[in-house]
């Protein structure tokens, strides 16, 4: 047999068990490259008479361009065969169910609050908002707790440096803001975040009031523990609540009361919790407003909201609402 026949048998053979690029190149070289079989046939030609050359170079050329067909054909079978492994690689399960995008929905105590302002309006109550970052004035100066009065102990909060402004401690600051925009008749609730110093499971350090108040001519107690019942039983969809309202000091009111709702524990034991402050409109906190104490009265209250969500929801733990644990918040959805 001759060289270019050996030659082609051999580059046939390796090229028919060639099954990766790497390895193809590597054979190409083998045959076509610098120091190829085939390139050290070529070179030879020149050392032959004249009259071979011609037929030795054709018979050459031949053997090459057979190669080079053989390298275009394994090249194109691995090429294949490399796009197939890749597409059942990356295979797509058409069968299977597609991912939704996960509805959200209301937090519990949102979701309260929508309930709890619907249920106001129905009373005729409006709804005001207030600033959270809010001046000393307003906080406590107005609300007739001037500086160093002992009640402000109550209220920790966060002061902003280099002012007199805090983060406000409780709803009550937007009584003062309305009373000086609006004559009465008043009537309306304020929600909104408040911030203490606090943090156990009934108190975290940044929650939510409801600020009530009704300002008009002959307004009293009676009115104030008629609406407050009345707006408890409507929320917990019950008509029997028991409500108790306990005498209570508050600078702002007189008298006050603080009222608590009864309340069964996992364990079947019945507790009381504490909801909120109220009370008449102290005489001072009207004129402060602008408004003539002689002629008007009214009152103000300011409740929990997160405590009424736990209640309503039975969670026993306030923190949990603002943990923003999906699994927590999903049960409300
Ligand atoms: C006040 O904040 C008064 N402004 C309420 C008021 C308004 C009295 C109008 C008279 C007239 P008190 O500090 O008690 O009051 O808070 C009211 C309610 O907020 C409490 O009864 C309780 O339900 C809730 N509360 C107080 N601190 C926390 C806390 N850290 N976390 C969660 N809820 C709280």
């Amino acid at each position: 047999m001759s060289d270019l026949q050996a030659i082609l048998q051999e580059a046939t053979a390796t090229l028919a068990a060639t099954t990766t690029v790497p390895h193809l190149e590597q054979t190409k070289a083998r045959f076509l490259g610098k120091s190829g079989s085939l390139t050290e046939q070529l070179k030879a030609l020149g050392k032959l008479p004249p009259d071979e050359k011609k037929t030795a170079g054709a018979a050459i050329n031949e053997v090459k361009n057979q190669v080079e067909a053989l390298i275009n054909a394994a090249k194109a079978r691995i090429l294949n065969v490399e796009l197939e492994a890749k597409l059942s690689a990356e295979a797509i399960d058409i069968t299977l169910p597609g991912r939704t995008s996960g509805t959200g929905g209301l937090h519990p105590v949102s979701r309260s609050l929508e309930r709890i302002e619907a249920l106001f309006a129905t009373m005729g109550f409006s709804v005001v908002d207030g600033p959270e970052i809010e001046t000393d004035f307003y906080n406590f100066t107005a609300l007739n707790t001037p500086e160093n009065h002992p009640a402000r102990s109550m209220h920790d909060t966060f002061y902003i440096e280099g002012s007199k402004n805090l983060l406000r401690t409780h709803t009550s600051p937007v009584q003062i803001r309305h009373m000086l925009g609006n004559k009465p008749p008043i009537r309306i609730i304020c929600p909104g975040r408040v911030y203490r110093c606090d943090h156990d499971a009934t108190h975290s350090p940044m929650f939510h009031q409801l600020e009530g108040l009704w300002i008009d001519q002959g307004i009293s107690l009676a009115d104030l523990k008629g609406t407050l019942t009345q707006f408890l039983n409507a929320y917990f969809e019950r008509d029997n609540m028991h409500i108790r309202f306990r005498p209570s000091f508050f600078p702002f009111v007189e008298p006050g009361v603080e009222f608590d709702m009864e309340w069964e524990n996992k364990g079947g034991k019945i507790k009381w919790l504490e909801i909120g402050g109220a009370g008449i409109l102290h005489p001072a906190v009207l004129k402060n407003g602008g408004i003539d104490p002689e002629k008007y009265s009214g009152f103000a209250f300011g409740m929990g909201l997160d405590r009424l969500a736990m209640l309503k929801y039975g969670v026993n733990d306030l923190r949990l609402f603002f943990d923003n644990d999906i699994k927590f918040l999903s049960q409300f959805r």
